[in-house]
C-alpha cells in the first residue's frame, strides 16, 4: 500500500508550503554564489516542492525522487519542467540497488532538499549514507523533520495513557531527531545546524477531515499487537485532533468552516 494517495493530495492541494519555503529560505542564506547546478527533492511527492524550488531558486536541474511510483505519476503529469526529472526511489535503498541513473549523479548533488518526508524513513543510516554520496563537495542538505508530538498527552486518565503507550510505541522526541544526527556524522557530516519550529497551517474543516487519514496511517506504523478490537483510526483521529487542531472563528472566502493545525518540525542544515 502506498503511504498516501496522490490523487487526493493533488485535489487538495495541500502541499506545506509554509515549510518549504522556509527550507528554501535556509538554502539561500547559506548559498553566497547564488548558483543551483543540481538540486534533489527527496520525497518530492505531486511536484509541488519541485515547481516552487525551480521557482524560486533557478537550478539548472532538479531531480525528484519519491517511493511511491502514483506520485511520480502524478508529478510527471502536472509539474513537469524542461530541467526537471522524476524517479521512483526509496532513499532508504541500499545504494548499490539504486536506479543506474541515480547513480551517476554520486558526488553531483548541489541542494538536497526534502519537505515533510523523512519521518516516514526508519532507516536513517542508510538514507543519510545515500545523501552523502549524492552530495557534491561544498553541497548542502536542507531537510525538515516532522515529530507529531506526544499524543498520549491527551489521552484522558493515567490508565489510559498507560493502555495507550502499550498499544503505540511511538518514539521519543530524542529518539526520532537524535536519529538523524547520529546517522548524519556517522556518514561524516558533522557541520549539522538544528531548528525547531512550529508553523501553523489553516485548512478548511472538509479538507482536513480527509487529510487527517495521513497523520493516522503513520501513526499506525508504530502500533504492537495489544490494540484489541479497538477502532485505532478514531483513536488516533481524535487524539491527533486533541493535540493539534484549533477550530478558528473566521470563515473561508468561500464560507467554509476552518481548521488551523499546529506542526512541529526540526529543521536541520547540514554543510560538507
Ligand atoms: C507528505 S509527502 C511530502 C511531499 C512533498 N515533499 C511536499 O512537501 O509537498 C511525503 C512524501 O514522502 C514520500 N516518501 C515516504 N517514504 C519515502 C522514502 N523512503 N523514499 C522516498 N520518498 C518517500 C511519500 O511517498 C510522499 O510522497
Amino acid at each position: 500500500m502506498s503511504t498516501h494517495d496522490a490523487s487526493t493530495y493533488e485535489e487538495t492541494g495541500l502541499d506545506a508550503i509554509l515549510p518549504a519555503k522556509e527550507l528554501i529560505k535556509l538554502i539561500k542564506n547559506n548559498n553566497h554564489g547564488d548558483r543551483y547546478p543540481l538540486v534533489m527533492d527527496i520525497g518530492c511527492g505531486p511536484g509541488n516542492t519541485a515547481k516552487l524550488l525551480a521557482k524560486e531558486l533557478n537550478p539548472e536541474h532538479i531531480v525528484g525522487v519519491d517511493i511511491d511510483p502514483d506520485m511520480i505519476a502524478v508529478a510527471k503529469q502536472h509539474n513537469a519542467m524542461a530541467n526537471t526529472d522524476y524517479y521512483v526511489q526509496d532513499i532508504s535503498q541500499e545504494w548499490n540497488q539504486w536506479d543506474k541513473s541515480l547513480q551517476k549523479l554520486a558526488g553531483k548533488v548541489s541542494v538536497i532538499f526534502s519537505n515533510y518526508a523523512l519521518h516516514w524513513v526508519r532507516e536513517s543510516e542508510i538514507a543519510a549514507q545515500n545523501m552523502a554520496k549524492l552530495l557534491s563537495n561544498n553541497g548542502i542538505i536542507v531537510i525538515d523533520i516532522l515529530y507529531c508530538g506526544d499524543i498520549y498527552r491527551n489521552a484522558g486518565t493515567d490508565e489510559r495513557r498507560a493502555q495507550l503507550e502499550r498499544q503505540l510505541r511511538y518514539p521519543s522526541e530524542q529518539e526520532v531527531v537524535g536519529q538523524w544526527v547520529t546517522a548524519f556524522k556517522s556518514v561524516g557530516l558533522n557541520r549539522i545546524d538544528i531548528k525547531y519550529w512550529e508553523p501553523k497551517s489553516i485548512y478548511p474543516v472538509k479538507v482536513y477531515n480527509e487529510f487527517i487519514q495521513w497523520p493516522v496511517n503513520w501513526f499506525k506504523r508504530f502500533l504492537t499487537d495489544s490494540t484489541g478490537n479497538e477502532d485505532m483510526d478514531k483513536v488516533l483521529r481524535e487524539l491527533i485532533l486533541t493535540d493539534r487542531a484549533r477550530k478558528m472563528s473566521e470563515k473561508s472566502p468561500n464560507g467554509e468552516d476552518l481548521i488551523e493545525i499546529k506542526q512541529e518540525l526540526w529543521n536541520f542544515v547540514i554543510k560538507k
